[in-house]
């Protein structure tokens, strides 16, 4: 049984509950007593304490999309190295995409995940289940197997649905079963061949492009399927100025709809696939520094729901193929914080309740989990973070298996401390 903790002089933010300031975070078995000043009494006898000076206390981070390549691929990355790798980064909360091997797609194959997440004992592990069967767009899965066995939402992640039709079942299907569909937005017709974004880089660079309409044609196809059915709607890993201005449109008219952003949406543009680094190569591809500006006025703005990692590990042996032959894919969940601080705080586009809401309830909304507060009663999800500690980030220290890294060599600062799950200590930083 979780022991008693008492997370004593931090500074807590909590924008659900308007929370920033000093405080003292007390837990007892697996949840949050009281956030505030604890006395002695409250405090009883049996309490290990936890100094958190000059250091944030946060609700345990949420990020909804990862890859975590099982079944299938466990060189790649496995549920057990995947959620360490995700606790020594803060996140109490994860939701694995259902691009596996095989796909994610009924019962059985989400209870694996729920199962394999279980057993690492680290952080809580969801998943989407695949919105088609193999995700090849040509009929649906068992969504309603998959809803009732627990699966958050449903996603064809890695592959767009092309189909109109079958998407407006997709939708209709998920209503039923008051789920999410994601779609990860792009469009076949204009994207199919491309591997970098389409414009003066993919000209000079003489490799095949992805235009930003891939990306806002399915976008704005799927706004009108949601005007007519009314269903819950999530635009994944959204990276064009086009795709914000239809968010701000759909949010402006009432529609049911949310949107996240990748880090490396913030930070890389397109320019950085001049050497034909395949570390640089991701799907929705980086895209002009126009589109970063545009998307981090989006978040300024509150347009943004949620920041992900889109966490893509690969094999080295399949990065270092030519920019053509290699996959799409950033392994960035190990440095998810520094990143976001360096995209988001430093240029002031945030402050830091705006970023931990993004991280927090933000993400917990979208996929409709009781998560990302630090309320009395909720479950003991928190995370410790140093603000303020400068280093380097290393691939070598990396617990994930991926290693395929643009940010390997970026002078950093904030680091997580600890994080505690359902009021265990998971993980503790090793000075
Ligand atoms: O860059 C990406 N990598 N984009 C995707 O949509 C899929 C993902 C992966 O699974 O590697
Ligand atoms: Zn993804």
């Amino acid at each position: 049984m979780a022991e008693r903790l008492l997370i004593r002089s931090g500074h807590v933010i909590d924008p659900a509950n308007r929370i920033d300031g000093e405080a003292d975070v007390l837990i007892a078995d697996g949840k949050i007593v009281k956030v505030g000043r604890v006395s002695q009494q409250e405090i009883g006898p049996v309490c290990r304490q936890i100094d958190a000076t000059g250091k944030l206390v946060v609700p345990g981070l949420i990020d909804i999309h990862v890859h975590f390549r099982d079944p299938g691929d466990p060189e790649e990355e496995t549920i057990a190295s995947g959620s360490a790798a995700a606790v020594k980064a803060g996140f109490t909360s994860v939701v694995c995409m259902p691009n596996t091997n095989p796909t994610i797609e009924n019962e059985t194959d989400v209870e694996y995940v729920h199962r394999k997440g279980r057993q690492a004992r680290k952080t809580h592990v969801y998943v989407m289940g695949a919105i088609t069967q193999g995700r090849q767009g040509l009929a649906l899965a068992e969504m309603g197997h998959m809803a009732e066995a627990g699966a958050v939402g449903f996603s064809d992640d890695g592959n767009g649905v092309q189909d109109p039709a079958m998407m407006l079942r997709a939708l209709r299907y998920a209503a039923m079963f008051g789920k999410v569909v994601a779609q990860h937005c792009q469009d076949n017709a204009f994207a199919a061949g491309g591997v970098m974004n389409s414009g003066y880089y993919s000209t000079i660079l003489g490799l095949p492009g992805i235009d930003c309409l891939a990306e806002e044609a399915m976008l704005w196809r799927d706004l009108q399927l949601v005007r007519r059915t009314g269903a819950r709607y999530h635009a994944q890993h959204i990276s064009t100025a086009g795709s914000v201005e239809l968010i701000r449109q759909a949010k402006k008219a009432g529609l049911p709809v949310t949107c996240e952003v990748a880090a490396h949406h913030l930070l890389l543009t397109e320019a950085c696939c001049c050497e034909y680094d395949t570390n640089y190569k991701v799907n929705p591809p980086l895209r002009s520094e126009a589109d970063v500006e545009a998307l981090r006025h989006a978040i300024a703005e509150g347009l943004v729901d949620a920041l992900v990692t889109d966490h893509a590990p690969h094999l080295q042996s399949e990065k270092e193929l030519e920019f053509l032959a290699a996959p799409c894919g950033i392994a960035s969940l190990e440095c998810a914080l520094p990143l976001h601080i360096k995209a988001l705080i430093d240029p002031g586009v945030v402050d830091w309740p705006g970023l931990i809401r993004l991280l927090t309830v933000g993400p917990a909304r979208v996929i409709g989990i009781d998560k990302g507060t630090l309320g009395p009663g909720k479950q003991a999800d928190v995370t410790i973070i140093d603000p303020d500690l400068e280093y380097t980030i290393d691939i070598n220290t990396f617990i994930s298996k991926g290693r395929n890294c643009p940010y390997h060599g970026w002078k950093v600062r904030g680091i997580v401390d600890m994080t505690i799950v359902g009021g265990e200590i998971r993980y503790q930083r090793q000075p």
